[in-house]
């Protein structure tokens, strides 16, 4: 993995419809996509999930990437994911707390 921090996964949700050839949705991207969603959000993660259109490597999907910089991650399943989002634990970190501190007006 690259030393740029990524702040983006894709994944790739498009759907081939009446085509031969394969396509991610048709290997399971949609439930990887809500898989890692989830994840991220439990695991209050340090990425944004973005899913987009194909990325032109079809045959070899479900295809992610990181981004900037990151190359495919390929091929995998739902088996995968814990291993994906220990992944992203490890290169991206955890966002930071949203809660504040409260300002009192007149305090
Ligand atoms: S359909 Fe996902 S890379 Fe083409």
């Amino acid at each position: 993995m690259s030393s740029v921090i990524p702040k983006y996964l894709m994944i790739c949700t498009n759907r081939r419809y009446g085509a031969e050839s394969a396509s991610c949705a048709a290997r399971s991207s949609l439930q990887i996509a809500d898989a890692i969603e989830n994840g991220v959000r439990t695991r209050n993660i340090n990425i944004v999930i973005e899913r987009s259109v194909c990325m032109g490597q079809c045959l070899k999907g479900p295809t992610l990437r990181m981004a900037p910089g990151g190359g495919f991650i390929l091929g995998k399943t739902l088996d995968d994911v814990d291993a994906i989002l220990d992944e992203l634990e490890a290169s991206c970190g955890f966002k930071e707390d949203d809660n504040g501190p409260l300002h009192l007006l007149g305090s």
